[in-house]
């Protein structure tokens, strides 16, 4: 893919002496989280851009996301009665699969766009080639958007007593704005009536700071490799590129590359689960990435897309639960549902996206097992790139503020909705 590999050697050589991003440790604490989802305990949240991007980078774009990540977090675990796992698609996600190596453009064929890490999105031939600085970039990029997710989570912004602040304006208004602001309140009341029952509300670390972790797909194993650094501690290789890794829908073959770097490191780890999954291939993989099973390695991702789900998801569960293999099982209702609009733009449905929830969390009552965590594109902007939710955008909609470099992405207002909904899905079927 790379025209020059000398330039792709000195790029990965230079990321190779930086410092990690993450470290093992944090991964563990990640893996305990996920273990926790694993038996039932926990909420895992996985959420963030399709695709990150080098154009859309400032404070408050990650301040932004940030927030509807911990509102959507606070809504689960106020809801569900367990705490949630947040981890963002973000500090990372930026390489992207392709379905085609070129695409048409005013019938040019030119080769495709495969993320800000690695060419840029321009429809000409020139911009479209590879080139290794974006690699650099891109890590120094992920490096500065973890800096201010730390300092963010754990100086005061993810105190629980500011779960009022964390709604922007444009959601304010808005009935689900409302709502959430309703349930802010009754935190606030639950805290006020914990410090009169003489709880040291103040000197409890966990209600004013936040975990938030990070993931993405290892999609470039140059990148992951020469990010994937010994513990000391352990002896054990981790990928410090993020904390989480999952191997995407069209890389996640048995004795592909892909498969084959992940089973190699520390951290935690996802599989993309599409409809064609077979009951032998999950076995399989599960034994493969997961042969110790220890509960939180592995998280299987499914995305078969609403009017599947239900069966194609079920023998699976069923295999997975009766081989007794631990894993954390999390709905990604985007990437089964996307479709093109009339004019030309593609889209998806909050109906559908909602409807693959509900057929996912109806699978698990079926089974007997646990709904475990969601998987969602979203943006803390007021975009218009998803069809319907709370404010019904329709198709007329779509031109006016579709910004995404990749898939389109929910909005504030509409991952707020989307909380409020899984939650009710949750406990009508009788799980919390
Ligand atoms: C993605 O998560 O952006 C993606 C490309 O998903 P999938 O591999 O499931 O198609
Ligand atoms: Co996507």
């Amino acid at each position: 893919m790379w025209p020059d590999q000398g330039a792709l050697d000195q790029a990965l050589k230079q990321i190779a002496s930086y410092p990690p991003l993450v470290f093992a440790g944090e991964a563990r604490s990640l893996q305990a989280g996920l273990a926790q989802v694993c038996a039932g305990k926990a909420f895992l949240l996985q959420a963030g851009d399709c695709a990150e991007s080098f154009e859309d980078f400032s404070a408050n774009n990650i301040r932004d996301k940030l927030r509807v990540i911990l509102q959507m977090a606070v809504v689960l675990t106020y809801s569900l009665g367990v705490p949630t796992i947040k981890v963002g698609r973000m500090a990372g996600q930026f390489a992207k699969p392709r379905s085609s190596d070129t695409e048409k453009i005013d019938n040019r064929e030119i080769p495709s766009f495969r993320g800000h890490i690695v060419n840029d999105p321009a429809p000409t031939e020139n911009a479209r080639i590879p080139d290794p600085d974006r690699l650099v970039q891109a890590y120094n990029q992920s490096a500065s958007t973890l800096n201010l997710v730390r300092a963010f989570v754990k100086g005061g912004f993810a105190d629980l007593s500011r779960v009022h602040a964390w709604t922007q304006e444009f959601v304010g208004s808005s009935p689900e704005g409302q709502r959430y602001e309703q349930m802010a309140t009754e935190i606030e009341r639950a805290l006020r009536f914990m410090r009169a029952c003489g709880v040291d509300t103040e000197n409890t670390a966990t209600l004013h700071e936040a975990d938030v972790y990070t993931s993405h797909e290892a999609l470039l194993l140059g990148y992951e490799e020469s990010l994937t650094r010994q513990d000391s501690l352990t002896g054990q290789w981790y990928d410090c590129s993020a904390h989480m890794l999952w191997v995407g829908e069209r890389t996640r073959q048995l004795d592909g590359a892909h498969i084959e770097f992940l089973r190699g490191v520390g951290n935690p780890l996802g599989c993309k689960i599409g409809p064609s999954t077979s009951v032998d291939f999950v076995l399989e993989l599960c034994q493969v990435l997961n042969p110790a099973r220890a509960p939180g390695r592995l998280t299987l991702i499914s995305r078969m897309g609403a009017d599947k789900v239900e069966t194609a998801l079920r023998p699976l569960l069923r295999a997975v639960r009766d081989s007794g293999h631990p894993v954390v099982w999390a709905c990604d209702p985007m990437h089964g549902n996307t479709f093109t609009s009339v004019g030309g733009r593609k889209t998806r449905h909050f109906d559908d996206i909602i409807r693959e929830i509900a057929g996912f969390v109806n699978a698990h009552r079926l089974e007997g097992t646990w709904p475990g965590g969601i998987h969602v594109e979203l943006t803390g902007d007021n975009v218009t790139e998803c069809l319907g939710g709370a404010d019904d955008l329709t198709d007329a909609d779509l031109d006016d503020r579709y910004q995404t470099v990749c898939d389109p992405r929910l909005n504030a207002r509409q991952g707020l909705d989307l909380a409020f909904g899984v939650a009710e899905l949750i406990r009508s079927s009788g799980f919390a």
